[in-house]
């Protein structure tokens, strides 16, 4: 089968279009053929070695496809049926084996494309307003890249439970997109953020920051907060965030900050269908619109990247084998 390949860590170029084997699935594995892959920031991360990883491997660990082969011990799960995953290691292929205890099944009326792109991404914002600071309708928060996969994703659910959501974007299609999806006030990296989110709160700060940018926002993150606030700092787009003070949390407010992962909030089969499932129903419904802003062939993955990096990508990015 043919499949991206980094055999050595570094910029997007290093994303090898190549013939490896095709895979087999074992025990507790379904042998599934892609039908639409998901790109998540991670992904960069791995791929540069900021993240530990061996090489070579393949990239990606979320897509939607139909199983091929099921392993012996396998029997909540059949040949034919359509599932998505978003822990399925080596997922930019043409198949991929997902461990059975990962896989979703993708229910009628959601597009392979749409659930390849919306279960990392959804259940990340799940977890976030669900299970980290989950905000009380009239309460105030700021989602930075608020055009984004994620930031896209926890506007609309947020401002669906009568949330005020403040949000960061670097230009005005994003700003656009960003009020599409509900944003009441939508600010500039380059705005004086804490001081314009104290404006709008009456200065008071807001009572929860999703930041996944880190580097670049995370100072105006701490300084939005109203006392006893929480800064999620769930990922660090332009970088990491550097060390820092603990002590500095007293004086600003009695601050919460938390550092989280996915994996850490699927721990289960049960909390894993929880979210995914609030996740696909919703978009079943009609309440969470998923914005697929790219779609690359799958031999473009290098491509992709290069968007993704350098902020050209809005909503959520896929590849198509
Ligand atoms: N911890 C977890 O469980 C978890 C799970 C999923 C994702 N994440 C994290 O969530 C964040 C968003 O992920 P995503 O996949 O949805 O990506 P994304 O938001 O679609 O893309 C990243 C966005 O970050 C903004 N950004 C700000 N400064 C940037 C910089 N220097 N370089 C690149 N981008 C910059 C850009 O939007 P603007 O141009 O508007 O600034 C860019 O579009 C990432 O940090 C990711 O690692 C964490």
């Amino acid at each position: 089968m043919r499949a991206i390949q980094v055999s050595e860590h570094g910029g997007p170029e290093v994303l090898r279009y190549v013939e490896v084997a095709d895979p087999q699935a074992g025990p507790g594995q379904l042998l599934v053929r892609t039908e639409a892959i998901g790109i998540n920031f991670i992904d960069t991360y791995i791929r540069t070695g900021r993240y530990p990883q061996a090489v070579p491997y393949v990239p990606g660990s979320e897509g939607t496809g139909v199983i091929l082969a099921v392993g012996a011990d396998v029997t909540d799960f059949s040949v034919g049926d359509r599932v998505a995953w978003a822990a399925g290691p080596g997922s930019y292929a043409e198949q991929v084996i997902v461990p059975a205890a990962v896989a979703i099944p993708v229910p009628e009326g959601v597009s392979p494309e749409v659930a390849a792109s919306a279960l990392l991404q959804g259940m990340t914002a799940h977890y976030l307003i669900e299970s980290i600071y989950k905000p009380a309708p009239g309460e105030a928060v700021l989602v930075h890249a608020g055009a984004g996969g994620v930031g896209l994703i926890l506007t609309q659910l947020l401002a669906g439970r009568g949330i005020r959501v403040i949000t960061t974007v670097s230009t005005d299609d994003k700003e656009k997109l960003s009020r599409e999806a509900g944003a009441a006030e939508v600010l500039r990296y380059e705005d004086d953020i804490a001081a314009r989110v104290r404006e709008l709160t009456g200065g008071v700060g807001v009572a929860a920051v999703y930041d996944g940018v880190g580097a670049s926002t995370f100072e105006a993150s701490l300084a939005s907060l109203r006392v006893r606030g929480m800064l999620a700092l769930f990922g660090g787009a332009s970088g990491p965030v550097p060390e820092f003070d603990l002590q500095r949390l007293a004086g600003a407010g009695s601050l919460f900050v938390t550092r989280p992962t996915l994996v850490h909030y699927t721990r289960d089969r049960a909390e894993l269908l929880w979210r995914a499932g609030d996740i696909l129903n919703a978009i079943a419904d009609g309440s969470l619109r998923i914005r697929i802003g790219a779609t690359y062939p799958l031999a473009e993955a290098e491509r992709a990247h290069r968007d993704l990096e350098g902020r050209k990508t809005t909503g959520s990015i896929v590849l198509l084998p």
